[in-house]
């Protein structure tokens, strides 16, 4: 019996990195997993992968930043499921390695539209199922950048602190309706996001990563999905309004800064 036996879930930015481990993990452990993202092509080849293995799973073109989006999403899990059990708000972007005085505000509106607003709208169209069933889990990727600094990613980090700071405050206001709300600040998981920062910075961005973590390595997008599972799970049905870090320690000891230049 998986551990999110009959469950009924949503996933965002489910075509790649920690979103696709997540769907995947989700699926092996019973939920009928309902996987959004922009790139329809890859998403589409992760639900049809779910589903040659004989795992509940659909897919559905979802940007995250477009309200309409969310909601048919949203909207075709609960209705497909006849319930909504578990929302993951994890598509995001990376926009940074920049001083915040140089990001054009076009840069700012679409970080703040994709990684922030998205979890508004998300929220928006999960909660109207999960306070009629009163019962639901709502997970929000954050960041280890929401808790320390890093040169660079003030926008960022800024949009993930208050997607921590949400997800508590929502905690305390649907716990009396018995839904969940908690966050993931994951450290740096080898994801497409991290190639393409290291692919435009250099190498020393990667070396520099290494020395971030006291655990010496970066994570796995599967340690995020182990998370995750455990709080869309049963087993986590005391836990809400809190930021789970993943980071191998990175948010335990900062202790160094890359060079940007
Ligand atoms: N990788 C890391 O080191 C790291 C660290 C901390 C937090 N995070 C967070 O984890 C989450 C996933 O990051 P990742 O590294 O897997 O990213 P990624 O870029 O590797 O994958 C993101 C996925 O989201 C999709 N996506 C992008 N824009 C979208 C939009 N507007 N609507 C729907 N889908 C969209 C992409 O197509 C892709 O499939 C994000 O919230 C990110 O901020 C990542």
């Amino acid at each position: 019996m998986g551990r999110l036996e009959g469950k009924i879930a949503v996933v965002t930015g489910a075509a790649d990195g920690i979103g696709h481990a997540i769907a995947e993990g989700f699926a092996r452990e019973g939920a009928h997993v309902f996987a959004g993202d922009i790139d329809d092509a890859k998403g589409e080849a992760v639900v049809a992968a779910l589903k040659a293995e004989g795992l509940a799973a659909d897919y559905l073109h979802c940007d995250v930043s477009v309200a309409a989006d969310v909601a048919r999403l949203v909207d075709t899990a609960a209705e497909t499921g006849g319930r909504l059990d578990v929302l993951v708000n994890n598509a995001a972007i990376a926009i940074g390695g920049m001083p915040l005085h140089e990001m054009t505000e076009a840069q700012w509106n679409r970080l703040i539209a994709v990684n922030l607003t998205s979890v508004f709208l998300g929220c928006k169209a999960a909660l109207p199922h999960m306070i009629r069933q009163k019962s639901g889990a709502i997970i929000n990727m954050a960041s280890a950048q929401g808790h320390v600094g890093l040169d660079g990613w003030t926008a960022y980090a800024g949009a993930k602190g208050a997607v921590m700071s949400m997800s508590r405050q929502m905690a305390v206001e649907f716990g009396p309706l018995n839904i969940r709300v908690n966050s993931i600040s994951p450290g740096t998981i080898a994801t497409p996001m991290n190639e393409k920062i290291v692919a435009e910075q250099g190498d020393h961005i990667a070396r520099a990563w290494l020395k971030m973590h006291p655990i010496g390595r970066i994570g796995k997008p599967s340690e995020i999905a182990e998370a995750a599972i455990y709080l869309a799970s049963d087993a986590a049905g005391f836990t809400t309004g809190i930021d789970l870090r993943v980071d191998g320690g990175l948010t335990a000891a900062p202790r160094f800064v890359p060079d940007l230049v």
